[in-house]
């Protein structure tokens, strides 16, 4: 079944176009890597599709449906996430926020339903051991882990992430990509990735898209891994490397300056 189905979409704020003509088509199950430069749009795509945000024209459909429509198959994974740290709730806690927002709770009082499938999140991302602990004490790649748990709970069909590989050291960066890998390998989920850095996450991609404010290319790693694509939105210096029979992409744009480390 197809999960997504996009024609010619143009997103705009306020009437000025912000991302334009814009065709793709995801299958259930696929993963989707979204790369371009900061500004390029990727986060407007995500938030689009997930119905946070509605002017846009050209088509859009999520499981076949208008995307606000859809809202209730998808977990979306924020950028820099919108928790309040200054309020000391464990990782659990964290979790089955995610369980009680779905179903509309107003107070914060656990049901022990919620509790059962947020102890089950947490163990799918291999974090039973600091459940108690927490959040702002964690490390980087265990929020993140915990964020994911938070997202899964309530059985996402789609899951859209935003850079959840920035600002971590590339130790915590697989940690991350190995939790996106086994989402991928044992759950049916439908994920798109927005990253600067695609090269830790080119395992699980099924399709590469490539964006800067319009399509620049979208198909297999392959076919939009080019030098010729690349070097068009990165620059003369970009390049696609063939390792070992995997591909290796350098494109300069990394966020050194921002992040402090990682990446080429
Ligand atoms: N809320 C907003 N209002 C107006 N313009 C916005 C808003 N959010 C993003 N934009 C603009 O849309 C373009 C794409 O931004 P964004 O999707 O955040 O890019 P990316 O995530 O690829 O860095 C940018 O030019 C940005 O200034
Ligand atoms: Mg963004």
């Amino acid at each position: 079944m197809t999960a997504m189905n996009a024609r010619d979409l143009t997103i705009m704020y306020e009437g000025k176009v912000a991302l334009e003509g814009v065709t793709f088509k995801l299958e259930e199950g696929e993963t989707l890597l979204l790369l371009g430069p900061n500004g390029a749009g990727k986060t407007t795509l995500l938030k689009t599709i997930a119905c946070f945000h509605r002017e846009y024209r050209g088509e859009l459909r999520v499981f076949d449906r208008e995307p606000c429509e859809a809202r209730e198959l998808i977990g979306y994974v924020p950028q820099s996430h919108s928790l309040n740290e200054r309020v000391p709730l464990t990782a659990l806690e964290v979790v089955a926020m995610g369980g009680i927002y779905k179903r509309g709770f107003s107070h914060f009082k656990i049901p022990p339903e919620v509790l059962k499938k947020a102890e089950d999140a947490l163990a799918f991302v291999g974090l039973s051991n600091v459940k108690d602990r927490l959040f702002r004490e964690l490390s980087g790649g265990q929020k993140q882990r915990v964020l994911l748990a938070r997202a899964l709970i309530s059985d996402p069909k789609i899951l859209l992430l935003d850079e959840p590989l920035s600002a971590l050291d590339p130790s915590a960066r697989a940690e991350v990509s190995n939790v996106l890998g086994k989402i991928k390998r044992e759950r049916r989920i439908t994920m798109v990735i927005t990253t600067h850095d695609i090269n830790p996450l080119l395992e699980i991609g099924d399709k590469v898209m490539l964006i800067n404010r319009h399509l620049i290319a979208f198909g297999r790693p392959e076919e939009v891994l080019k030098d010729s694509v690349i070097k068009s939105v990165y620059g003369p210096l970009a390049r696609v490397i063939p390792v070992g029979g995997k591909l290796f992409c350098i494109t300069g744009d990394t966020h050194l300056h921002r992040h402090g480390g990682g990446g080429i």
